[in-house]
């Protein structure tokens, strides 16, 4: 089959479109055949040999998919049949013709999307639900604070905070990105590379704060997420963007607001974490893509062939995309 390598860690240009064996299906494994897969920033990292695979995984690089089942491996019990359209959540593997994925990790394509559509789904949106749901159990009400609010996970959201009922206020780093946070939802959005958005946050709230607010930055906004911050918020750290590393009274600060700093990533979760993530994100979200009218959608920016997979990469590391960079195989269904 046709897959993405890299054999030496660095810019896109080291992404090498090769032929590779097909993956053996393990046991409860379902051989997809990939029409679309979907960018990620941290595929970027992993080309760069900053974000290896978790061991045993593919070292291909691609965390989310769209296509048709091929093949069920020995064991698998869902009924799933030869060429039903699926979507799937992979720890790697993804630029690639085929892929091995565990069956609890595969989901039915909403019926009103196109599988480049549906590839935009799985890393993202289970992203931005674990999140809000399962780690900052955000309530009706409440005001969440979204930075990146155009990118892949910003948009997933947005568009989820408005579902459970709460509140969301973006920020992004141009007034079309903004734009875009607002059709999908967002409040109030603010340009961090232009206005305070601690002032923004305060005057939206009423001088209450920012109940949660979910951070891609780290570094570069610890201080500003602390000032806004409610009393007792939830701050939760999901990317590090714009920094690693905080010198100043970071904890001095957090303790006044009484603050919860909790952290999350997705994919060194165990099997068992990812299925049940699946399995509640089915059941409470899926529904709400093919309801008529669809109350959810993927934000599709670009989609590029499997041969131009560098371009995308330049795109996307230029911070170019409005939602999410698609890679479309280009099979017939
Ligand atoms: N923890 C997890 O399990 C998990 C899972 C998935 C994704 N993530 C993280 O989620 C974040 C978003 O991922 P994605 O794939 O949705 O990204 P994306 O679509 O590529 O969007 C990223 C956007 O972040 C903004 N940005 C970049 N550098 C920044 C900086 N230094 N300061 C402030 N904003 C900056 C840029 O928009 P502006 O023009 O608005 O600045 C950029 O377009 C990434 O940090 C990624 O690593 C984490």
């Amino acid at each position: 089959m046709r897959a993405v390598c890299v054999d030496v860690p660095g810019g896109p240009e080291n992404l090498l479109l090769r032929t590779v064996p097909r993956p053996q299906l393990k046991d409860g494994e379902i051989l997809i055949n990939v029409h679309a897969a979907a960018l990620n920033r941290a595929d970027l990292l992993q080309r760069r040999g900053l974000y290896p695979p978790p061991p045993g995984e593919s070292d291909i690089i691609g965390l989310e998919v769209a296509g048709t089942v091929h093949t069920l491996g020995p064991g698998v019990m869902s009924p799933w049949r030869p060429d039903d359209k699926v979507m799937a959540l992979l720890s790697g593997g993804g630029y690639a013709e085929y892929v091995a994925v565990p069956e609890q990790l595969v989901m039915p394509v909403p019926s009103n999307l196109t599988l480049c559509q549906a590839a935009a789904i799985p890393e993202a949106w289970l992203t931005a639900f674990q999140l809000l749901d399962f780690i900052a159990q955000v309530k009706e009400g409440e005001v969440v604070l979204v930075h990146a609010g155009a990118s892949g996970v910003g948009t997933a959201a947005v568009q989820l905070i408005r579902l459970f009922g709460a509140v969301p206020i973006v920020t992004a780093g141009s007034a079309e990105k903004l734009k875009l946070a607002e059709e999908m939802g967002a409040a109030a959005g603010f340009n961090y590379k232009k206005d305070d958005f601690v002032q923004g946050v305060r005057d939206f709230t009423q001088g209450k704060g920012a109940n949660v607010i979910l951070d891609c930055v780290g570094g570069s906004h610890w201080e500003k997420n602390v000032s806004s911050l409610a009393m007792d918020g939830r701050w939760v750290l999901y990317g590090t963007m714009g920094g690693r590393t905080v010198d100043g009274d970071l904890l001095g600060k957090l303790l006044s607001k009484r603050g919860h700093l909790l952290t999350s990533l997705l994919r060194s979760r165990s099997l068992q974490y990812k299925a049940d993530l699946v399995k509640a994100f089915s059941r409470t979200v899926l529904p709400h893509f093919s309801a008529q009218p669809a109350s959810l959608r993927p934000v599709i920016d670009s989609t590029f062939n499997l041969e131009d997979v560098a371009e995308a990469h330049r795109h996307m590391e230029a911070n170019r995309n409005l939602g999410k960079i698609v890679i479309n195989l280009n099979k017939q269904i």
